[in-house]
């Protein structure tokens, strides 16, 4: 079974191939050997983005517009599935297809082109991205895998993007997973805590409730001056500090707090009031001082809280998830904080922490409650939940 998966959630235009190799996949179960990634593609929009210290949406869904199809041939290429069509197309088909993507024109025009030039590609399933994320991005994703399904005749699924992040580990060799686990997906809009029974058994038990974790590093960035994406700025800056001088000391918001819930923007709020009393701005010791205190407050954070939720809900394993998972501070607390609790750590390979649609395709495949549905009943979702399945 080949499926084809799409990601536009965000600010990574992400289309994989992944194959299930065996036909006898266990509900529930993924093994690192039953399925094959053919193709993993994803084009960052990170450098457009860089001027506004975060992501715009209508830049975004402009830039998803032109990745999407050179994406799609490049992945199809690289899977040798891509075929010339000797047949010509079904031009009936095509004014369908048009209605379908009739808010991305841009996406249409290349896409008949496309049906004309190439033959109905031998896959098995569309999967795509259908929340949470920002709604003109997730919109550009969906309304592709519509026409897609729909011309090629193929299923489609809707992925939930927290339940991707959730089993993006499980994208490289690991080892067998002990439940119950508390997995933490850590994004720029994302930071929750979820008790997982099970792959594809779910309950939200703690989340942001303002700045996920990333937005914090990008928004914090910003004030220092360091550009976007602000998490692997931030590190940077972090990495450099050797002696603490200027006595810089940030919160740590809803540390002592009896629930599994975050908040982060009074961190942005503190680097900004903290500043604003340093007469000799921003220096370079005083950023990376800051960067430092910022990586530090927010790592705080997220362990104690996480590991909080697995002792009281007896997790074996933690999992992580997202893109500030490909933290290497934040990781080396976790390992070293899980070792001493005798949990097991699952962190994602930083290729697969950030958003791509290989961890959408193998949700795809493996989840147990993800349906093949008629592509007409697929709809985003920019606020869907994990546990709203
Ligand atoms: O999962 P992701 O690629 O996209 C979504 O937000 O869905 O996560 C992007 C976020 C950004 O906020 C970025 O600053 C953060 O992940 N990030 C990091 C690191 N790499 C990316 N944060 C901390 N340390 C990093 N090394």
């Amino acid at each position: 079974m080949i499926i084809l998966a799409i990601e536009t959630s965000c600010d990574d235009t992400g289309i994989s191939i992944i194959k299930l190799q065996s036909s006898k996949k266990k509900r529930g179960q993924i093994n690192f050997s039953d399925f094959e990634i053919l193709s993993d593609c994803v084009s960052s929009q990170a450098e457009i983005h860089s001027p506004y210290g975060g992501v715009f949406p209508a830049l975004a869904k402009r830039e998803h517009q032109k990745a999407l199809l050179p994406l799609l041939i490049k992945s199809l290429k690289n899977s040798k599935l891509l075929k010339e069509n000797k047949k010509g197309v079904d031009n009936k088909k095509i004014l369908r297809v048009q209605k379908i993507l009739k808010r991305n024109p841009e996406i249409f025009k290349g896409l008949k082109e496309f049906l004309k030039k190439y033959s109905v590609p031998e896959i098995n399933g569309i999967a795509v991205t259908v929340g949470p994320g920002l709604e003109p991005c997730l919109y550009t994703g969906v309304n592709l895998a519509k026409a897609l399904s729909f011309y090629w005749n193929v299923p489609l699924s809707g992925i939930n993007h927290i339940e991707a992040h959730v089993l993006s580990s499980w994208l490289s060799p690991i080892e067998k997973i002990e439940f119950p686990a508390i997995a933490l997906v850590v994004s720029g809009g994302n930071t929750q805590i979820i008790l997982m029974e099970n792959i594809g058994k779910y309950k939200l038990i703690g989340e942001t409730r303002d700045d996920a974790a990333g937005e914090c590093f990008d928004k914090t960035a910003r004030i220092l001056g360091l550009g976007y994406p602000g998490g692997p700025a931030i590190h940077k800056e972090a990495k450099k500090r050797k002696k603490a001088v200027l006595g810089i000391t940030l919160p740590r918001p809803m540390f002592y707090d009896k629930n599994y819930d975050f908040s982060f923007s009074g961190l942005k709020t503190a680097v900004l009031y903290d500043l604003k009393k340093r007469k000799e701005g921003k220096t370079p010791q005083y950023v990376e001082e800051m960067s430092y205190e910022i990586e530090r407050a927010i790592i705080d954070v997220l362990t104690h809280k996480t590991l909080k939720a697995a002792e009281d809900f007896k997790a074996k394993s933690i999992i992580l998830g997202g893109g500030v998972s490909a933290n290497k501070e934040l990781a080396k607390e976790f390992k070293k904080r899980c070792k001493e609790k005798k949990i097991n750590c699952i962190i994602p390979l930083s290729k697969f922490s950030g958003d791509n649609a290989s961890m959408v395709g193998l949700t795809a495949l493996f989840s147990p409650h993800i349906k093949k549905t008629a592509w007409q009943k697929i709809k985003p979702s920019s606020n869907l939940k994990i546990n709203e399945q």
